[in-house]
């Protein structure tokens, strides 16, 4: 028996990062996976299904509402539910910095993508969840949603705090409806995203230095707390933050 035996999930960002990673432990657990992205991910879909798993690639922009309703329509007729809903879809924005630097365009862009693309998730896919009397919700926050950072991105910190508020009060609403949400908040992983802001060793060492565990996650250790999340596993677990960082809430001061 896998872990994910005959569930459905839609994974939002999943042509990419960790989106790929969850997508490919998802369908190797036994889930259908629709890789729901801007961009092309027909390369992940090859991947799973030559690994034996069962995926499909549906072209969805997070932020505008005909695309949720087309994702939420080609998931029930490629694979007939939607058991999981893995709202990981967000962008990092390069000139996202202090509140007097940010312009107003990142801010909302930031905004759009990040919260309102969680919540037309939520929107299209709950009242499918409600049908089939279950299905568990897993946002992707940050760590950053919990501490503040001295190197900014306000609009991206502003917007992961928001993904967790909003996960606590949808997990509240839907508790005895068979429906549980809870956010999931890395801490940094190499990724295109992450690579990009941290474009050089001074950004990079910048960072480590904040992390006890002296190394920036792997993909696979964020997947494996999302697969958690999505499963039964987690079957009282709701309106919480996981949070997997390498221990950097935890500390005031880091290690040598
Ligand atoms: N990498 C990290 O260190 C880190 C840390 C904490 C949280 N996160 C969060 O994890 C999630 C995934 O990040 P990643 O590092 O894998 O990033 P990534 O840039 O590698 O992948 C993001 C994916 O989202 C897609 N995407 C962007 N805008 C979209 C839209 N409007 N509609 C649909 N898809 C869209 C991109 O095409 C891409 O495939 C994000 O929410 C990010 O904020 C990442």
């Amino acid at each position: 028996m896998t872990r994910l035996q005959n569930k459905v999930t839609i994974i939002t960002g999943a042509a990419s990062g960790l989106g790929r990673v969850a997508a490919s432990t998802f369908a190797a657990q036994g889930s259908s996976v629709v890789i729901a992205d801007v961009s092309d991910g027909s390369e992940v879909v090859q991947e799973i299904l030559d690994a034996g798993g069962r995926a499909a690639f549906v072209h969805c922009d997070v932020t505008d509402e005909d695309s949720w309703k087309n994702t939420v329509a080609f998931s029930r007729a490629t694979f007939g539910s939607i058991d999981v809903l893995y709202n990981n879809a967000g962008v990092m924005l390069g000139d996202d910095d202090d509140p007097v630097s940010t312009s107003v365009d990142t801010y909302q862009r930031t905004m759009d993508i990040n919260v309102k693309g969680v919540l037309l998730g939520c929107k299209y896919v709950i009242p499918v969840m409600l049908e089939q009397g279950k299905g568990s919700i897993v946002n992707v926050a940050s760590f950053v949603a919990h501490m503040g950072a001295a190197t900014p991105q306000v609009a991206y910190t502003a917007s992961k705090g928001a993904v967790l508020a909003m996960t606590r009060e949808i997990a509240v609403v839907y508790a005895r409806r068979g429906i549980r949400a809870n956010a999931l908040c890395p801490g940094p992983v190499m990724t295109p995203l992450l690579a990009a802001f941290l474009d050089n060793d001074s950004k990079r060492n910048r960072r480590l230095v904040h992390i006890p565990m002296g190394r920036f996650g792997e993909p696979q250790e964020i997947a494996n707390g999302a697969l958690f999340l999505a499963s039964d596993e987690s079957s009282w677990m709701t309106g919480q933050s996981l949070i997997i960082d390498g221990g950097i809430t935890a500390a005031y001061v880091t290690p040598e």
